[in-house]
């Protein structure tokens, strides 16, 4: 099709148009922020805030389509040494309510691109599968089920250091070079059921003796725990790096 000057030259400038209010808005689900900012921690925590309620609804150019449930494949426990000492395996597990976060503080140092999140989780809950072997409480505790947990008040401690690299598109981006993290929760309910090779007098024994030693167990998991909740932070901060240019989160004016 011909298309007269005057035309021509208004399709080339709406499509100009488009595609340059597209590239600004390709980043919509962040908020930058000023480098030079005196309050540059609170509006990272804004930022984060914002990203993460971007992604409770998904964000399909990040390939984040549903937060929930985040799954781990596994997690070990021992208890006591020995032939009889208690090891439990939890498999499959699904845990909701994690994309339920709020950022509550930043602590940044933006020079060497290093960066400390407080995040707050109201409620988490948790189900998988079990099995275990040896002595828990003197009841030879071997067998397995399902384990379900609820764990209220969350909170985290987030650390990152980062460098700053060229990118595949031309553009500085930030790598991740070292991540830690550690957690701490309020309270817990924890419990077995649909013991198979078992009674419900062991389930019931099983059950009283995780309620009354929750955080104890937990404590005892907590390095493994960690260990597979960094693999899944790690993975997911270079994937936001990888896709999102540095001056998309932080511009020098
Ligand atoms: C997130 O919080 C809301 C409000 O408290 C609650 O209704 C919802 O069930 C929570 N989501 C998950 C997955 O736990």
């Amino acid at each position: 099709m011909w298309l007269a000057p005057p035309s021509y030259l208004f399709l080339v400038v709406t499509v100009l148009v488009v595609s340059y209010v597209k590239s600004q808005d390709s980043f919509y689900y962040l908020k930058q922020c000023h480098i030079n900012d005196p309050n540059v921690n609170q509006c990272l925590k804004q930022s984060t805030n914002y990203l993460i309620a971007n992604m409770r609804r998904g964000i399909p150019e990040l390939d984040l389509n549903d937060p929930e449930p985040v799954i781990i494949d596994e997690i070990q426990l021992a208890l006591g040494t020995g032939p009889d000492g208690y090891r439990a395996t939890f498999r499959d597990i699904e845990a909701f309510g994690v994309s339920n976060c709020t950022v509550t503080a930043v602590r940044s140092d933006i020079d060497t691109s290093q960066f400390q999140f407080t995040l707050y989780i109201p409620r988490i809950t948790a189900r998988a599968k079990y099995e275990s072997s040896g002595v828990l409480i003197l009841v030879r505790a071997s067998g397995g089920g399902n384990y379900w947990g609820e764990y209220e008040g969350v909170k985290v401690k987030a650390y990152l250091k980062a460098t700053k690299v060229l990118g595949e598109d031309g553009l500085t981006h930030l790598q991740l070079q070292q991540i830690k993290m550690d957690f701490n929760v309020k309270d817990i309910r924890m419990g077995v059921d649909g013991i198979h090779n078992g009674n419900s007098v062991l389930q019931a024994a099983l059950n009283l003796f995780i309620n009354s030693n929750a955080q104890e167990l937990l404590k005892e998991m907590k390095p493994h725990l960690k260990k597979k909740l960094l693999v899944l932070m790690s993975d997911f901060v270079t994937h936001i790096f990888q896709s999102v240019p540095y001056s998309q989160f932080l511009v020098e004016d």
